[in-house]
């Protein structure tokens, strides 16, 4: 409390109010409030997960002042994709927004998310992940200690190379940075390419030396951590989605006394609609980065892009044991 409604309502302000971007600055967080650590990966100040991230935070110390204080540490700081799952079920971290594609060891259900070409765009995500079958799937690691607070879209992804991909083939024999997922690994060989999973953190530095070829992701994460610089291109291929489970620990969660918690679960779902609403533009915007800043997207046209769709097929198939006929169909239908 003290000074710090002050303090924090500076932040809460600076945060709200710009669009895109948002304060990286700790929280000053007070004795006697709960101190809640929200770790992430992806840094910049117009990434849609940086955004959202900020936002909660300034919405919590602003609103729950006194009561509870989060402090957000981005661009894997504090934990790196390998370890943050863990870090949150040993309550060394209360808040993680992973990729849906990095849950293989704890549920193949996830798998559905980065089955290519699935959604047709974010609107459809959107669409799946408010079907009853999206909704039951928020909280289908609950037994493991996991909570679900809500899906926060990223957006479509595009493939990058250090040369141009305009169909399937001139993937051939490249090496391409894959998630941790089994179905991207699948549709990287789908394409005659092979995979390497690697942790985002180390993306940068294993296209610049040439350790992988190429990668696939969002503009905004190819904009933020400057991808675009070291690929000769990237290719409007939109063959998949990226999107983050916005999750909690069932031990922090009920370790809340039950009105702080009920406050808590409503900033977080507003907080999740706003990230929701506001992440198509944010992606237009780092498109249109990457092109103000030198890089080169080279956009497919309708017979191109149904050769990527075609390659890609076979990869459903493999999966659905996995993953479940009925989960398919719903997000396909979506
Ligand atoms: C993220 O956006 O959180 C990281 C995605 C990736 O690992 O490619």
């Amino acid at each position: 409390m003290k000074n710090s409604l002050f303090r924090k309502g500076v932040l809460a302000f600076s945060a709200l109010t710009l669009t895109f971007s948002a304060s990286s600055a700790l929280a000053q967080c007070d004795d006697g409030e709960i101190v809640a650590k929200f770790s992430h990966v992806t840094g910049g100040t117009t990434h849609p997960k940086v955004v959202a991230a900020n936002n909660f935070a300034a919405r919590v110390n602003e609103e729950m002042n006194g009561i509870m204080c989060v402090e957000v540490f981005p661009n894997s700081t504090l934990f790196g994709d390998s370890k943050e799952l863990e870090a949150l079920l040993l309550g060394d971290v209360q808040f993680l927004a992973p990729s849906l594609s990095k849950f293989g060891s704890y549920t193949r259900k996830y798998g559905v998310f980065d089955l290519p070409f699935i959604f047709e765009d974010i609107d459809a995500a959107i669409r799946f992940t408010q079907s009853d079958t999206g909704r039951a799937l928020l909280n289908d690691m609950s037994d493991l200690g996991f909570v679900g607070l809500g899906y926060w879209m990223s957006g479509m992804k595009y493939f990058s190379a250090n040369k141009p991909l305009i169909v399937p083939s001139d993937a051939n024999g490249l090496k391409f940075r894959v998630q941790a997922s089994d179905v991207a690994k699948a549709m990287i060989a789908a394409m005659g390419a092979s995979p390497q999973p690697m942790a985002f953190a180390e993306v940068y530095g294993a296209l610049q030396t040439g350790v992988v070829d190429g990668q696939e992701n969002t503009w905004s994460n190819i904009y933020t951590k400057k991808f675009f610089e070291v690929q000769d291109s990237v290719t409007e291929t939109n063959h998949q989605l990226l999107a983050y489970l916005f999750m909690t620990s069932t031990d922090f969660l009920d370790s809340l006394e039950p009105a702080v918690r009920d406050q808590l679960l409503i900033i977080a779902d507003e907080v999740t609609q706003q990230a929701n609403l506001d992440v198509k533009a944010a992606e237009a915007k780092n498109r249109q980065n990457i092109l103000d800043s030198g890089g080169t997207i080279n956009e497919l046209s309708a017979e191109q892009r149904a050769e990527w769709v075609e390659a890609m097929r076979p990869v459903w198939d493999q999966f659905e044991g996995d993953i479940g006929v009925e989960i398919i169909e719903s997000a396909a239908s979506s």
